[in-house]
């Protein structure tokens, strides 16, 4: 492990370990590694006062601030329903972020949800946005889905322009449908389907 300029611990794993499901002009994507858990760690505890105000309470006994929280991370990383991947800054490879899909269902819905953060020192550069079209190519393509629905709070500016920046659209508005920080919160409905995605959203 090796200090990186931004003071996060540097994942410096062997390259045909680390090969990224999707690759962009700022960002790539790949699955975590058990030698990403003290770079991943580190962004966490960094950014803790930015993040934690957005995610649910953690389930008893796991910390999501520690290493119960990237043990989940590896065990999500490629199941049936969930996919865990992290977002690294292309230049150099360090974790900037996660994106997480969940709830893939196959059958006559072929869905799924997108859920993602940026650790607190790299935020606004573009990275959430292109690294959610990445994961659209890779849900579409890769998965074979038909639609990513993104559920995020009303006041979640942040999130919003990320959704209308990678081409979803809001479909609907949710009362109460997710418990954050203790207390069901109102979402706003946004997704995307492989047809619009085809015809308008393939911009990564
Ligand atoms: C939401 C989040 C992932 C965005 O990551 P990001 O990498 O900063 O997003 P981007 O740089 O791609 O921003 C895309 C657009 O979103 C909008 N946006 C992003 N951050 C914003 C902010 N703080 N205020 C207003 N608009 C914002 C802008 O339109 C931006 O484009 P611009 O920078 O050209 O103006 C990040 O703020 C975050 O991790 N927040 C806490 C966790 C969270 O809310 N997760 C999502 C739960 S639904």
């Amino acid at each position: 492990m090796a200090a990186s300029s931004s003071g996060t611990t540097k994942n410096e794993a062997a390259p045909e370990q680390r090969q990224p499901v999707a690759v962009g002009k700022l960002v790539l994507l790949r699955f975590p590694e058990e030698a990403d858990r003290a770079a991943y760690i580190a962004l966490r505890r960094e950014s803790r006062a930015f993040l934690e105000p957005w995610e649910p309470l953690p389930r008893p006994g796991l910390d999501p601030w520690g290493d119960s929280g990237f043990d989940r991370e590896l065990q999500l990383a490629d199941t049936e329903h969930t996919r865990r991947l992290l977002i690294c800054r292309k230049t150099d490879g360090l974790i900037v972020g996660r994106l997480g899909i969940s709830g893939i269902e196959r059958g006559i819905l072929q869905t799924c949800h997108l859920g993602y953060w940026i650790g607190a020192a790299h935020v606004r550069r573009g990275y959430c946005t292109e690294a959610v079209r990445l994961a659209l190519g890779y849900v579409f393509t890769a998965l074979k889905l038909h639609r990513v629905e993104v559920n995020l709070q009303p006041d979640n500016v942040a999130s919003r322009g990320v959704a209308i920046a990678a081409g979803l659209k809001q479909e609907g508005y949710s009362p109460r449908y997710i418990k954050i920080r203790g207390q069901w919160k109102d979402h706003e409905r946004w997704a995307i389907t492989i047809e619009d995605w085809c015809e308008h959203g393939q911009r990564s």
